[in-house]
């Protein structure tokens, strides 16, 4: 079905499936955004929904995911659920006539991306991954810069993201809810690579400790990139609080030093270029990156403007990610997921 623009609606109602501990920072990021607002939340649990929207002065609550797909005033659901729901959830919210912006890694298989692009052709809604840092002005300008030439040839883009992981029982470390540092912080560096290149890797190699379930805690991956482009990144949950990214051409070197979570939920935001002997900060606006990330899909919905993370695109990174994590596993003797 051809999309077409809400004639009607102005100010685009949104609901959150999962109240977890990510979704306070769309009610933050919708609250900033004169054409958006929260009005309801769903759980599993009612009383955990209702819970969620006294705290967060969110008009409705509902006690399951169905019951929120069923409210006819909702136009956008945000899906914050572990990572093995969001496919599944992100298709039914498409199929209910909701527009989605759906939490990262938007699936776990390439199948599944296909599977959410077919129900949004169908239904002529929208389904975009929520990459917030792919928002922010440094993160734009960066590539902007990269791939303007002023780096001159590009020869290497390095990535880290790593925190302490210390909850027991989190999704994020359980097999069967596509957890795992590759799925849940790897996805960032990838992502920025193929960003930096404009296209998929053609060969990866990888290396990851795993866990007694067949978790990765640790994991370094290589990217080969047809144009020539060469990364590397590392990730996990075993190590202190790390995230950087450095874009690497024969004239000179971009450094971004808080590229994945920046203010108010990090550090301010940093790009330094690195001509010789002397670095220069590259001047970038210090946005709430979920703000952005709200305006963006806003326009597309309402104006019909291209959103900035398309489906071609997440599924370029939800492809790269089953090869790194299928590569680990192979070097590790263990079963290919
Ligand atoms: N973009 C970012 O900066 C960022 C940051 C953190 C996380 N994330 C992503 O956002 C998603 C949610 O992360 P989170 O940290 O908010 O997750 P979380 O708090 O562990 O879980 C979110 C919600 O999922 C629901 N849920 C449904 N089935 C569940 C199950 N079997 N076990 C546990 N919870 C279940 C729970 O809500 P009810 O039980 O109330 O229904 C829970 O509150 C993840 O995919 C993660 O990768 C993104």
């Amino acid at each position: 079905m051809e999309r077409t623009r809400e004639a009607v609606t102005t100010v685009l109602r949104w609901g959150i499936l999962g109240p977890g501990r990510i979704a306070p920072r769309i009610v933050r990021g919708v609250g900033s955004c004169p054409r958006g607002e929260v009005v309801a939340v769903g759980s599993r649990d009612a009383a955990r929904a209702a819970a969620f929207a006294a705290t967060h002065g969110i008009p409705r609550s509902h006690g399951s995911y169905d019951a929120l797909l069923a409210d006819a005033e909702v136009d956008v659901v945000y899906v914050a659920l572990p990572n093995h729901l969001h496919a599944e959830w992100t298709i039914r919210a498409l199929e209910a006539g909701k527009h989605v912006l759906c939490e990262k890694p938007l699936a776990l298989t390439v199948a599944e991306v296909d599977a959410i692009a077919t129900a949004a052709d169908r239904t002529g809604r929208l389904a975009v991954e929520a990459f917030m840092y792919l928002h922010h002005p440094q993160i734009i300008r960066a590539v902007e810069l990269a791939r303007s030439g002023a780096l001159g040839p590009l020869e290497l883009v390095q990535g880290s993201f790593s925190f302490f992981l210390t909850y027991p029982g989190d999704p994020r470390i359980d097999p069967s809810m596509g957890g795992g540092s590759l799925w849940d912080v790897g996805c960032y560096p990838v992502s920025f690579a193929r960003r930096v290149a404009g296209e998929d890797p053609d060969r990866v190699g990888a290396f990851a400790r795993f866990d007694e379930r067949g978790v990765d805690r640790t994991f370094i991956g290589q990217m080969h990139f047809p144009g020539g482009l060469l990364a590397e990144f590392d990730c996990g949950f075993a190590a202190p609080d790390r995230q950087r990214l450095e874009i690497v051409g024969q004239a000179a070197t971009l450094v971004l030093d808080s590229p994945f979570l920046t203010a108010p939920d990090g550090p301010p935001p940093s790009l330094a270029l690195r001509r010789g002997d002397e670095t220069t900060q590259v001047d970038v606006a210090a946005v709430d990156q979920v703000w952005a990330e709200v305006e963006d899909l806003t326009a597309a919905i309402l104006d019909g403007t291209p959103p900035r993370v398309d489906l071609p695109f997440s599924r370029g990174s939800i492809a790269a990610l089953v090869e790194l994590d299928r590569a680990a596993r192979r070097d590790a003797g263990l079963p290919e997921g």
